[in-house]
């Protein structure tokens, strides 16, 4: 039934006033007034990124889920280096077009179908399955790190090792070598321990080349030793009609299913638990169920919070391979596209109560894991790691709470993934 227009969330009503500043602190602190304004007044709007580059942000629901399934929208940079090359700013380097970046991410159909078809047959639901006891462990084995101290900063001690050290023991990477595998993932995002400071910008192409000359030597080890039952392994191996990956696409693959599973996790996790403390009533159904043994609602939970709080940003690149329409909008050839996943998927027209957190919402289609043929290869792993997360650290930690003010919280500010670059808490020390 149609509800009164007051009783109605502030998104669905029309949203007035000056475009706001996008990209600044502001948005980087809370994005979702900025889409709401762009969904009602430019749904499909072009702007110039920080980077100097200028492309189309698209933030409504139906315009970008069709956008994300969208074959004339190209994921390959060399497209848009081409198209933009006379602009003298492509805002691409060149390494991205190649080696470790020639990823499923990065390319287009025959290429990306043949290379999907080849690691979903080693990267399948089952061997996530099989993987449960070990992500429980590695979950439990960092709480324990700071347990008995009554603090900690979530996203340095949990959100951020614990993907890390997931991915590593699923590809094969030996346990001794894992925390090289940490210190890199630290330079790609800029992390550092406690502690220490930001790594360099330099540290990006440095923290590229020790993980290509890695992965290179342990793909050479693997294949030679061909026996092993980790997912590297398993990539060798992985054959379609007689056809496998050459080593450099299985190093190409390997980093991707690093990188891609990684930041998105760490704020899966930093996210979803800030957005669980900022709304006690729905941390209290999901505790109470938890206390009672009870993990029926853990799955909705993370879907939920996967829509309202989602980690991918604007890491959505495509790239109009011809003049085509969106949402009634003209985009010319050659132009970046950027689908808004956090836009749409607050979008009212597809959300009841989209600014609303319900961790009982069943009909929930949110675009947190992209759509179409590009739809997150990762996710169940994702959703594995964030329910076990979730779950374990509210039944261990019962009464964990935030120790700073919500204005306190600093988020990262790249555009391309939303999260927060620490997230203190306290509770009661345990044993
Ligand atoms: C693709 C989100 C975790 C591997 C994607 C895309 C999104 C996404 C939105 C599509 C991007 C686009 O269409 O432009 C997420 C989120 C995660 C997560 C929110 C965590 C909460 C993971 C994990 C892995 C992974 C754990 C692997 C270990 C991939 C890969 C692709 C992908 C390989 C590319 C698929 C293709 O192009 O065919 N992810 N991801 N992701 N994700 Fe995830």
């Amino acid at each position: 039934a149609a509800r009164p227009e007051a009783a109605r969330p502030a998104a669905a009503c029309p949203v007035t006033g000056p475009e706001p500043a996008l990209f600044g602190w502001e948005f980087a602190t809370d994005p979702y007034p900025a889409y709401a304004w762009l969904r009602e007044n430019a749904p499909v709007h072009r702007t110039t990124l920080p980077s100097g580059v200028d492309a189309w942000l698209v933030t409504r629901y139906d315009d970008a889920r069709q956008a994300l399934a969208d074959q004339r929208l190209s994921k390959d940079p060399a497209r848009h280096a081409a198209a933009t090359a006379a602009r003298g700013k492509t805002g691409i380097p060149g390494e991205q077009r190649a080696g470790l970046f020639a990823h499923l991410l990065n390319i287009d159909p025959p290429d990306h179908t043949r290379l999907r078809r080849l690691v979903s047959r080693a990267f399948t639901p089952r061997r996530v399955e099989a993987f449960r006891p070990r992500v429980q462990e590695l979950t439990d084995r960092l709480i324990d790190g700071f347990a008995a101290r009554g603090t900690a900063d979530l996203i340095h001690e949990f959100a951020f090792p614990l993907p890390i050290y997931a991915i590593c023991d699923m590809l094969g990477v030996p346990a001794e070598d894992q925390d090289d595998f940490r210190d890199w993932a630290g330079m790609m995002i800029r992390h550092s321990r406690p502690g220490e400071r930001a790594a360099p910008r330099g540290g990006v192409a440095r923290a590229v080349k020790r993980i290509r000359a890695y992965l290179e030597e342990l793909i050479h080890r693997k294949r030679a030793e061909a026996a092993g039952d980790d997912l590297i392994s398993g990539l060798i191996r992985a054959s379609d009609h007689g056809e496998q990956l050459t080593e450099a696409e299985a190093a190409a693959m390997a980093f991707i299913l690093l990188f891609a599973g990684f930041e998105t996790t760490v704020n899966l996790i930093g996210n979803g638990v800030n957005a669980l403390l900022r709304h006690p009533d729905q941390l209290a159904l999901l505790r109470a169920g938890l206390a009672r043994g009870d993990e029926r609602l853990l799955a909705t939970a993370v879907e939920e919070l996967l829509r309202f709080d989602g980690p991918v940003e604007l890491a959505t690149w495509r790239f109009a391979t011809e003049p085509l329409t969106i949402g009634g909008t003209r985009v010319p050839a050659g132009d970046p596209v950027l689908v808004v996943l956090g836009g749409a998927d607050r979008d009212p027209r597809r959300f009841t109560d989209p600014d609303t957190l319900d961790l009982t919402r069943q009909d929930n289609p949110h675009l947190g894991f992209g759509h179409g043929i590009h739809y997150c290869l990762g996710a169940p792993l994702a959703r594995l790691e964030g329910q076990r997360a979730l779950a374990t650290l509210l039944t261990r930690l019962p009464d964990l709470r935030c120790a700073v003010a919500p204005e306190e919280l600093r988020w990262r500010g790249g555009l391309i993934m939303r999260g927060l670059r620490e997230l203190p808490v306290a509770f009661t020390p345990v044993g």
